[in-house]
């Protein structure tokens, strides 16, 4: 494997928060003694209440309870907006970009702040209050931003569903947070089409589905024409009387921000809770160290508010820094397939956060379409949500980067509210493909299958030692499942569900996750998600999902499906299976190949032993290793002749 070592460029040294010997210095302090540390740290917020309690914490797996700055008190809202009027009211909070490139928006804080109380005044008035719960279904405008904020601002728990997730999605996450009010927009847009946002919606609550839900807000966005219910509310409308005075709630530090459902190895998506005070502490400053961001420097994380790097580090904590943050509407190839490149010199951004699938997917193209543009702006670049490639990596640093940026990989899970592992551009020296170091306060391990730590070099499953003030709190309404998911498989840590690698420099190595869980294009998806959804089409007696390797999207999803009794398969059965999962889960789900069988192979005790699926789907089946304990050794045999993937 390369180890090559870049050093730190004199660049990313000018003005920089950090040297290496502050680093080490903080970074002793943080593990040292955490609660002086955080306290100093704190300070990264106005609060309303200064916390005088820091860390109050326990992995204990009889009564797992973490808090940080328990008795502070603070509005999320109030410290990504109100505190930076004074000075930056006219400076512009975000940049808007449209799908189409001939439309953007530069909103100031001043505007951010009228729009958001607005807002607020707005689910005041439709009576949603403190710790009430608002789910979020909305395509990538501003507005998507402004709803965050202002159920922050009253204190309403928001609940962002990605506005690719089908109507079922949609129901039940809205059922299972029992949601009060629904904000959406007619339509989105996207790569020159458009979503039919509300009509999903209009499928998701049809017949009742969604008993709680009272209202739904819908944002007049591409005006077309779509069904009014007498529960719709039109955005529009609803602010048009509403003052631009909302005065911010005051909130416990421990009282939740956000639930953000995302997809564990078994079972139903998980409703991850996050909460006020140690949440915004840790997205400001990670994002503060992690991107050096310094004042006026325009910052483009491309992801989607649907997931928690559009939370972490394109809403929270960015405004949080008073910083411009930049949202754009589209796909990254649309109309060009240079259009990332066009929008950093359209709007001369200085930092870039993307996912190693959207590099590798430029690669695929040669270097010409991004050598047409300058790029001259970027100063820094991020990578985040899988592992990157070293050839990704490189082609990142050298065609994107110019060679003139470093490049942060940042490793973190929803679960973990911000980055744990990361590079910091001034004081880590590169190697490609690698997370790193830690970040201040988090204390990585690895252990083995019996749970002892490993020292040195070693690979092994990533554990966490001690708590940050961004991790997760529970899971929605099922602590008992949080407990089990990341505090029983060993004692007292945190398990990440990742496998990693500790080299001779101490430099941490994501190597993907160690459970049933998927990395599809930098989305999270369960292999058993996708299996009860197969199962439940008419023709499907039994369903195995694998990963496979993909050059694009790091991995690529492998069905095997038996069918029932007597069915015939054909490729028609075939594409109506896809349509199916696209429909009932998301296009992000869909199979890439679906491979039918009369039988899989169980052990004797019935269960299906996914190892040898996986060897077949990664074409590797001449490695299937001891198949004796399998029922019926002979159904490989017709498996491997059949296997759809022989690249
Ligand atoms: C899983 C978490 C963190 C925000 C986006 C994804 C993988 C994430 C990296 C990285 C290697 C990474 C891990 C992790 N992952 N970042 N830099 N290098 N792997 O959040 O949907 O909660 O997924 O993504 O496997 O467990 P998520």
């Amino acid at each position: 494997m390369t180890e090559l070592l870049y050093p730190v460029p004199a660049q990313a040294k000018q003005n920089s928060h950090l040297t290496p010997e502050l680093y080490e210095e903080m970074y002793q302090e943080s593990i040292n003694d955490p609660d002086t540390f955080w306290q100093k740290q704190s300070s990264i917020l106005n609060w309303a209440h200064q916390p005088t309690k820091i860390k109050n914490t326990s992995y204990d797996k009889n009564n797992v309870d973490i808090r940080w700055f328990e008795d502070g008190e603070l509005n999320v809202s109030y410290n990504c907006i109100d505190r930076h009027l004074k000075t930056q009211a006219q400076q512009t909070a975000i940049i808007w970009e449209g799908d189409d490139p001939s439309k953007d928006k530069h909103i100031s804080y001043q505007e951010l702040h009228d729009q958001v109380c607005q807002l607020a005044n707005g689910l005041k008035k439709l009576g949603v209050s403190k710790g009430d719960r608002v789910a979020i279904y909305m395509p990538m405008v501003a507005e998507a931003a402004y709803a965050m904020l202002a159920c922050a601002r009253i204190g309403a728990v928001h609940s962002i569903i990605f506005a690719g997730f089908s109507p079922n999605a949609i129901a039940d996450r809205i059922n299972n947070c029992e949601a009060k009010v629904l904000i959406t927009a007619d339509e989105g847009r996207r790569g020159g089409k458009t979503v039919p946002l509300k009509s999903n919606v209009d499928q998701a609550l049809t017949g009742n589905r969604c008993k709680t839900i009272e209202r739904t807000i819908v944002l007049r966005n591409t005006g077309s024409d779509i069904n009014w219910h007498s529960q719709d509310v039109c955005w529009q409308e609803l602010i048009q009387d509403c003052t631009s005075i909302c005065e911010p709630e005051i909130m416990q530090a421990e009282d939740p921000l956000f639930i953000l459902y995302t997809s564990g190895s078994t079972g139903v998506p998980k409703g991850v809770v996050h909460t006020s005070g140690g949440y915004l502490v840790y997205a400001a400053m990670t994002h503060k160290y992690v991107f050096d961001y310094q004042p006026n420097e325009i910052y483009w994380c491309a992801a989607d508010v649907g997931w928690i790097t559009g939370h972490s580090y394109m809403v929270y904590g960015p405004l949080a820094n008073g910083a411009t943050t930049l949202l754009f509407e589209g796909i990254p190839n649309y109309p060009d397939i240079n259009r990332v490149a066009q929008i950093v010199d359209k709007h001369q951004v200085n930092i870039l956060y993307t996912a190693p699938t959207v590099i590798r997917s430029l690669m695929a193209h040669g270097t010409k379409p991004i050598q047409d543009t300058e790029r001259t702006s970027l100063r820094q670049l991020g990578s985040v949500g899988e592992p990157i490639n070293p050839e990704a990596w490189h082609w990142y640093y050298e065609v994107m980067g110019n060679k003139n940026c470093t490049i942060v990989d940042t490793w973190w899970q929803t679960e973990t509210g911000g980055i744990m592992m990361t590079p910091l551009p001034s004081v880590t020296e590169l190697k490609p493909g690698a997370a790193s170091k830690p970040f201040f306060g988090i204390q990585p391990a690895l252990l083995n299958q019996d749970g002892e730590e490993l020292s040195d070099e070693a690979e092994g499953n990533l554990v966490i030692k001690a708590s940050w003030p961004g991790q997760a709190r529970t899971i929605y309404a099922d602590h008992s499942r949080f407990i089990d998911t990341y505090f029983s498989a060993y004692e007292n840590v945190y398990f990440t569900g990742d496998g990693c690698r500790r080299d001779q420099d101490d430099y941490y190595w994501i190597t993907g996750r160690v459970d049933d869980v998927l990395n599809v294009s930098g989305h999270r998806l369960g292999t058993a998600e996708i299996e009860s959804c197969l199962v439940a089409h008419p023709a499907i007696a039994e369903a195995a999902v694998v990963g496979f390797p993909h050059d694009i999207k790091g991995q690529g999803i492998y069905v095997f499906v038996t069918p029932i009794d007597g069915q015939v398969t054909n490729s028609e059965l075939t594409k109506q299976i896809n349509t199916w999962v696209r429909q009932e889960i998301s296009p992000i789900a869909t199979p890439d190949l679906i491979q039918w069988t009369q039988a899989l192979p169980k052990t004797r005790s019935g269960k299906i032993m996914r190892r040898i699926l996986r060897k077949i789907a990664a074409n590797e089946h001449e490695q299937l290793g001891d198949i004796s304990t399998l029922a019926e050794p002979s159904s490989v045999q017709t498996l491997i002749a059949g296997r759809l993937n022989k690249a």
